[in-house]
């Protein structure tokens, strides 16, 4: 950094990249023309900026055996969707981000968690830069009652928050959102890179230092990450995602980064009238509306961080009138889906070449597990010899380059799962069976491709 009072640095827009001069790809992140100037001031780039007085104490090591931790310095927020997600619940003293498409209920679900916590008897701040307090309790009213240990406040300055958050001493702060709030001590706007990293870097010191949970609300771009946003990534202890189908009305809330629980965790909910519903059995919600009778369809299991989830594949395979065969997915990886396609036409003899395919994971989930290969497989076989399957099947398994079915982890809860929903057939990689004997539905070990052949169709 230049020595003087104030500079201009290039920020990438993307990944938070910071650079003396202007470039037109960035090194960190590869993307095109997503630098911006913006003027920082020399006070920004000491870490929490105001704050040093918060930093009296000493520095001195501690014996690591004589941390104590106790299971109350996590705030239950009573949705358990939720608390499932952050580990639990929220660590006193972390700093949360749900980050999320505009509009997608993080302000609601966030109110929510407010409402419980403050009706535990929990004292909670909710900061708003994007609403006015009519519009907080039009919402807020949607929701249910608050009881008086909940407070708002309508503010984007830190300093002033800062103040606000250091003489109140609340268990917990809501800030929505971090594109809003503004450093006296950054020049740049509002949503810029550093005036966002900055903020985040006062919060987190007001986090470690008075021991308050701070949930971070961030909006996605385009691109799908936070605005300036990887840059936040780093320095938060949870990153949260609500994600959606715009036609749906379920959310589902997924766990990219936790220093307190397993990440890959999901929850799901539903928007409803009165704010967001947990979906507690997602299984049943995703199968909803299956078809009867129509080949190409067969349910796999899949599984979401601890969380045996069953979904419908659907497959169409048709001959193609072009000379090149159309493929296309959604909800699972595209190459994925030609590469098993290119498995079964060597192993297995069937001529899926000159065919078009379409695979579809119904409900608008976008499930990647390679578990999720077996039930790909056999909706596309399925369609392809137009053969309707035992409604009542699930599959999962993941399939290799020689055609041979892999075992995958947590095989007897996605049985348990089917068995739950009352499935009666489960159709697994050979080496999972041992694993799943004592489950009450029929087990179908496949060792290859070829035998899945042989035993469906
Ligand atoms: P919101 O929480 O404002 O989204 P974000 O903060 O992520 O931008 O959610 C807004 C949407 O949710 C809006 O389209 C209306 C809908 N909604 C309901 O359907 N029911 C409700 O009870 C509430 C509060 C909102
Ligand atoms: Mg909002």
């Amino acid at each position: 950094m230049p020595k003087g009072k104030t500079s201009t640095v290039f920020f990438c827009q993307s990944c938070g990249y910071e650079s003396s001069k202007w470039m037109g790809q960035c090194p960190g992140c590869k993307e095109w023309n997503s630098f911006v100037e913006e003027t920082v001031s020399k006070s920004a780039h000491a870490p929490g900026g105001g704050l040093q007085r918060d930093r009296l104490r000493k520095a001195a090591p501690t014996v690591l055996s004589e941390v104590a931790v106790r299971e109350e310095d996590k705030l239950v927020t009573g949705i358990g969707e939720l608390d499932r997600v952050l580990g639990g619940g929220i660590v006193q003293g972390s700093l949360t981000l749900v980050g999320g498409d505009p509009g997608i209920g993080k302000s609601t679900l966030l109110l929510q968690v407010c409402r419980n916590l403050s009706n535990q008897g929990h004292s909670v701040l909710y900061i708003s830069g994007e609403e006015s307090l009519v519009q907080i309790k039009m919402r807020a009213d949607r929701i249910g009652e608050f009881s008086s240990k909940m407070l708002l406040l309508c503010e984007t300055n830190l300093e002033e928050i800062g103040e606000v958050i250091r003489s109140r001493r609340p268990e917990a702060v809501v800030i929505d959102s971090i594109q809003t709030m503004y450093n006296e001590s950054v020049s740049a706007a509002p949503g810029a890179v550093s005036q966002v990293r900055e903020s985040t870097s006062v919060l987190l010191q007001l986090a470690k230092g008075l021991g308050v949970s701070i949930l971070i609300v961030g909006h996605v771009t385009k691109e799908g990450t936070v605005a300036g946003p990887r840059v936040l990534e780093h320095m938060v202890d949870a990153v949260l995602y609500f994600e959606g189908d715009g036609h749906a009305s379920y959310r589902i809330l997924r766990g990219v980064k936790n220093r307190f629980g397993s990440t890959n965790e999901i929850g799901v909910f539903e928007m409803r009238e009165s704010g967001l519903a947990e979906v507690p059995n997602a299984s049943e919600y995703m199968l909803n509306g299956r078809p009867e009778n129509a080949s190409g369809s067969v349910v796999a299991a899949t599984c979401e961080g601890t969380r045996p989830l069953l979904v419908e594949i659907q497959a169409l395979v048709c001959h193609s009138n072009f000379g090149i065969p159309r493929r296309q997915t959604t909800g699972t990886d595209f190459n994925r889906v030609n590469l098993l396609m290119a498995v079964l036409e060597k192993r297995s003899g069937v001529q899926l070449g000159p065919c078009d395919a379409y695979v579809n994971i119904t409900g608008g989930m976008k499930i990647l597990e390679p578990a999720m290969d077996l039930g790909i497989v056999i909706a596309i076989l399925s369609s392809f010899q137009n053969r309707v399957l035992n409604p009542k099947l699930v599959a999962f398994g993941e399939v290799g380059l020689s055609g041979e079915v892999r075992g995958v982890s947590m095989a007897k809860q996605r049985v348990a799962e089917a068995e739950k929903l009352g499935f009666d057939t489960c159709i697994l990689p050979a080496v999972c069976v041992e694993e799943c004997r004592s489950a009450r539905i029929r087990i179908l070990g496949v060792k290859t491709v070829q035998d899945v052949m042989e035993r469906l169709f």
